[in-house]
């Protein structure tokens, strides 16, 4: 009785040694995704811009610059790219004025409840079209239908003219009502879906570039 093994995996003291390590090793590694976390997700900087910085939510004066959707083979799935300078609404934007037009959009955006129809950077509803890539939808660009239709030269005039008057041009099956946006919110919104556009979000929403070759094969923009 004296010489009894005790299996290892019956010790009482081995399994609270073992909760301790596990909850110990848990909290480490949770305080550092979040710190991890924090770094990705922080806004970047109008120098990081400048000097090519790849930054996954990049500064608001990006909409000074060319946005493009392009395919990583390294990462599987599409991811913005920053390109050349772009003017936008005929001027380059200085940091502040950026920022307060990014914040003007993004007050809008929750004043007018776009969220309860549509989804942006995965939250919301989907009884409209996700609007997180909505400013690279080719519908929007030069001799897109969506632009085309409102009788506007730029991707960004067209998008606040559907913003300001959107019962005139009915596109899908459903109808976007007038929310009374006016046309300085109108830019401020246009500049907060250029901005979320620009944002490396691991390629979601994942069927945006299925909607666009259905576009490019003459189907309708479904999403
Ligand atoms: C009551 C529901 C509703 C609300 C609220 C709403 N929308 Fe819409 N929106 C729609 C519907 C429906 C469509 C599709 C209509 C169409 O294309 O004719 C649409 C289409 C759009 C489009 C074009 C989508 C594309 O393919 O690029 C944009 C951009 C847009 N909405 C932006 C907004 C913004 C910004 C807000 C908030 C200020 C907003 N919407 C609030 C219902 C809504």
């Amino acid at each position: 009785m004296a010489n009894k093994n005790v299996s290892v995996w019956t010790s009482i003291p081995f399994w609270r040694r073992s909760a301790a390590w596990v909850t110990g090793f848990a909290t480490i590694l949770l305080i550092w995704l979040t710190f991890d976390t924090l770094g990705q997700i922080t806004m970047g900087t109008d120098a990081d811009l400048k000097n090519g910085v790849d930054k996954r939510v990049p500064a608001a004066t990006v909409i000074n610059y060319k946005i493009d959707y392009k395919m990583s083979t390294k990462r599987g799935h599409e991811v913005p790219v920053i390109g050349g300078k772009q003017l936008f609404f005929g001027k380059e934007w200085s940091a502040k004025e950026a920022a307060d037009l990014l914040h003007l959009g993004k007050l809008t955006s929750q004043a007018k409840n776009c969220m309860n129809c549509h989804t942006l950077l995965g939250n919301g509803a989907y009884y409209a079209p996700d609007l997180t890539k909505a400013w690279l939808d080719p519908a929007w660009q030069n001799g897109g239908p969506l632009q085309g239709m409102t009788g506007k030269n730029t991707v960004e005039e067209a998008m606040a003219e559907f913003l300001q008057h959107p019962s005139q041009y009915p596109t899908h099956a459903r109808m976007m009502p007038n929310l009374g946006i006016t046309a300085d919110e109108a830019k401020g919104l246009v500049a907060f879906l250029k901005h979320m556009s620009s944002i490396d979000t691991n390629g979601f929403p994942r069927n945006f570039s299925k909607t666009v070759d259905q576009f490019k094969s003459g189907g309708t923009n479904a999403h």
